[in-house]
This record gives structure tokens, sequence and C-alpha cells, in this order.
């Protein structure tokens, strides 16, 4: 069969042709000299197939990476600051994207959306739509693999680093947790930004890295010996940046921001302050105090009250979002190359526990249930800032501090939020 179909017809082309069979098929036409003329163009074709065959498998195979296509975030544009927000979905992460947005910075989020909302990324993206504004990526900056590739793929001018797990009570009963997540991710975003040549940082620190200072107010100078896990890890972190930006190779310009105890959310009624409702054992005196005013907890528990201060409770510094995210833009601002500034970030006030209660009673309008209790051990009587160092040289000083409006803005935020960036249906399903 085969022999004859030969003579009489060319052979049938199969359906799918391998590079051997092209290549077979050419030797066996340019070897039948008669039908020549007819074949020559099949003969180039045929070629071309050949070579084009040959091309292509000396390409990488397809399932390699490919470069990314450009886009307006992998390009340094002139006159615009691309500033990476770790923990942008965050608390303070996401207050601060709000505010570099409107001021024209372009702005990427990295967040593993471990304790921060999306429904907060959604609401910044709402805002700022328009191209080349902001972009969110979700990866683990505990994954050296996905920060490189973040690093690379974008054109970052600076980086605040916000990310970080934050929890006094957490972080003693689950301290290696904390060591990674603030120590060792420091480093690894360290790491990218001098691979990839990224010179400016900003830190968010803590009075935490303080510990029990003898001396108040504390200021810049103030030794530090944290006390627990966490502020012994932004400790850490603080000096792994240090020793870093000593070294000639770095060149970097960094500020290291301490805060005191953040409070408010955006006047404009944009963004809150919304833990996970599994955090709120650990968290911050104003979302217990909301928490009670809403009914959510039967009340407030107060800690203390033999304390050597005015009234007996805790006295602390708390600072307004607002405030502390307009530092940050000062520190951005104000950073150079070489050089390093640690700042204090407080509104240089204490307030008592009891002040703050009654602030939030009168924000809410509610008669909060009070407890009073024997001290916790590990709680220290008083911590406030001595804010001059940054008021003289970055010419900060904060301007929101009448504790009951900071108190005021967020609870309208929280009561138009009762389970906070969730649609309110999640509360039903
Ligand atoms: N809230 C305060 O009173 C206060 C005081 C002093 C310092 N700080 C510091 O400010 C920063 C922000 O705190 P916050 O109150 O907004 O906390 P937050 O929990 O609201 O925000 C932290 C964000 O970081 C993200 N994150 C955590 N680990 C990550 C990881 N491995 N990879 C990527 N994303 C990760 C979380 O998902 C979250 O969105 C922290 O560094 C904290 O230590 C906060």
């Amino acid at each position: 069969m085969l022999p004859a179909s030969r003579g009489s017809r060319p052979p049938q082309r199969p359906a799918s042709r391998s590079c051997s069979a092209s290549l077979s098929e050419i030797m066996d036409l340019s070897s039948d000299t008669k039908r020549k003329p007819r074949c020559v163009s099949k003969v180039v074709m045929l070629a071309l197939l050949a070579a084009m065959c040959v091309v292509m498998l000396t390409q990488p195979p397809c399932h390699r990476r490919q470069p990314p296509t450009p886009t307006l975030f992998s390009i340094h544009e002139r006159g615009i600051t691309h500033v990476l927000v770790t923990g942008g979905a965050g608390y303070i992460g996401s207050h601060a994207a709000l505010r570099l947005l409107k001021d024209s910075f372009r702005v990427t989020i990295v967040d593993n959306l471990s304790r921060g909302n999306i429904g907060a990324i959604k609401a910044l993206q709402n805002l700022f739509p328009e191209p080349g504004r902001l972009q969110f990526i979700q990866a683990d900056l505990g994954d050296p693999e996905a920060v490189n590739r973040i690093f690379a793929e974008n054109a970052f001018d600076a980086v605040m680093h916000f990310a970080a797990v934050a929890y006094v009570g957490e972080s003693t009963l689950e301290p290696l947790r904390y060591y990674h997540n603030i120590t060792a991710n420091t480093l690894l975003v360290l790491e990218a930004m001098a691979t990839h040549n990224v010179k400016t940082l900003i830190y968010s620190s803590t009075c935490a890295t303080y510990g029990e200072p003898e001396k108040m107010p504390i200021t810049e100078e103030t030794p530090q010996f944290p006390i627990n896990p966490y502020g012994k890890a932004k400790k850490m972190a603080e000096d792994i940046i240090l020793d870093f930006s000593k070294s000639k190779k770095s060149d970097m310009a960094v500020m290291i921001l301490r805060y005191f105890n953040v409070i408010g959310s955006d006047p404009e009624g944009r963004l809150g302050e919304a833990p996970r409702p599994e955090l709120r054992e650990h968290g911050h005196i104003s979302g217990a105090c909301f928490d009670a005013a809403l009914g959510i907890i039967p009340g407030l528990k107060v800690k203390g009250t033999d304390y050597e201060t005015p009234d007996g409770t805790c006295v602390r510094d708390y600072i307004d979002v607002t405030d502390l995210v307009d530092a940050h833009v000062k520190a951005l601002n104000k950073a150079q190359r070489g050089r390093v500034g640690i700042y204090n970030v407080g509104t240089g006030k204490g307030r008592s526990v009891k002040e703050f209660v009654d602030a939030c009673k009168k924000a809410t309008g509610v008669d909060i249930k009070v407890d009073y209790f024997p001290r916790r051990a590990g709680d220290y009587a008083e911590v406030y800032s001595d804010p001059a160092k940054i008021n003289r040289e970055l010419n900060w000083t904060a301007q929101r501090t009448d504790l009951h409006e900071s108190l005021r803005v967020a609870w309208t935020w929280q009561k138009a939020h009762r389970s906070g960036y969730e649609p309110p249906q999640a509360m039903i399903l």
C-alpha cells in the first residue's frame, strides 16, 4: 500500500509535524530531481519551518517566568516618589498610605492580610483609582523570594516599614513569632533594599524599646532596656538598621520613629481601626472602650489604682494617628543620604487611664461600666515622651491633642462600621 501511494501522489502531511519529520522530508524531496521545480518552494518553506523549530528549541521553556510587562510601578518617573508601604492594610499603615496618596506619592502596599483588612485597601483603591497611584500586593515579608521579586519588579524610592505583629501581651506568649516577624523580616526588607538600591527607610519603632525608664519624659537619649519580646524585637530591628546604615556601602537615609500610644482615625471617616475579633483581648485601650460602648464586652477593666500618679491609674502619651502619619511624611521629606534620624513621636503630655475613660464616655455618650482591679504585672506607672527633638529637627508638633476629639472621630467610624471593614451582612451569616 505505502509504495503504490508514494508513486501516485506526494506523501500526505501528518496532522502534526515534528521537527525531525520535516527534516527527513526535506532530504527526500531534494533527492527527487524530476520534481525539482515544483518542490523548490516547498523546500524553502520546510527549511523555514525547520529553522523555526531550531529557534524554538533553543528558547527557554515556556513555563519559565517571562519578564513582567513594565507598568507605572516598575519605572522611576521624574518628579514622582514611589513609596513601598509594608503593613498598609493595617491601622497605621492604611492611614499613612491615604496621606501619601493625598500628597501625590505613588504607593505600593505589601501586606499578608494576617492582621490587616482588605476593606482598608478597597477604600483606598476607591479613592485613588487612577493608574499608577496605588497597587496592592498580597505577600508575606517573611518569604525572601517574594520580597526579592517585589523589589525586582517595582521601582521604589523609599520604604515605610509598618508591617509587624504588635501586641506586648501576645509577644510574651509567642516570643519566637515576634522575633521572626519583626526582627528577621526587617532584615529581609533591608537586604532587598540593599540589593535593589532603595536608599530611604522610615521605620516604625516604639516606646516599648525603652522599657521602664526611671526618668520621665523619655528623650531619644533615654537608655533602651526593653522588657518584653515585642520591645526587644523592635530594638534588635533598630540595631540591625543602625549597623547597616553605618557601613560605608549603605549610604542610606534612615528615619526611626518611636511611637507612643496611637489613637484616633481619619477625620473624614474613610478609614478606622479594626483589629481581628480574636485579637481583642490583646488590644489597645481605645478598642476596649469602644467595644464596651458597643456592648460587645460588658465593661472596662482598669488594672491598678495605686500607682504614684495624680489619680492612681497609669499615665500614657496618646498620639493621634493623623499627627503620626504627618510625622512620617515630614521624616520622608527630610531624610538625607548617609544620615540617621531617631525621633520620639508623642504629644509630650501624659494622660491617666481615668482621664482616658472619661473622655471615651463623653465621646461615645455611653456610661461605660468600669471595674477596677489590682495592678497587672509588668505595667509601669508613667510613660510619656519629650518631643523636643522632632519639633526642632522636623518641625513637627502634635496638633490633635484633645483626647475627647480624637476619640469622637474614632467613635464615629466605629459606630458606622460595627463589624469593622466587613459588610454588615457578615455579622448575620
Ligand atoms: N498601634 C500602636 O499604638 C503602635 C505603637 C507603637 C508602634 N507601633 C508599630 O506600628 C506598626 C503598625 O502597627 P498597627 O497598629 O497599624 O498594627 P496592625 O496590626 O493594624 O498592622 C500591621 C499590618 O502588618 C501586616 N503584617 C504583619 N506581618 C506581616 C508579614 N509578615 N508580611 C506582610 N504583612 C504583615 C498585618 O497584616 C497588618 O496589616 C507596627 O510596626 C507596630 O509595631 C504601633
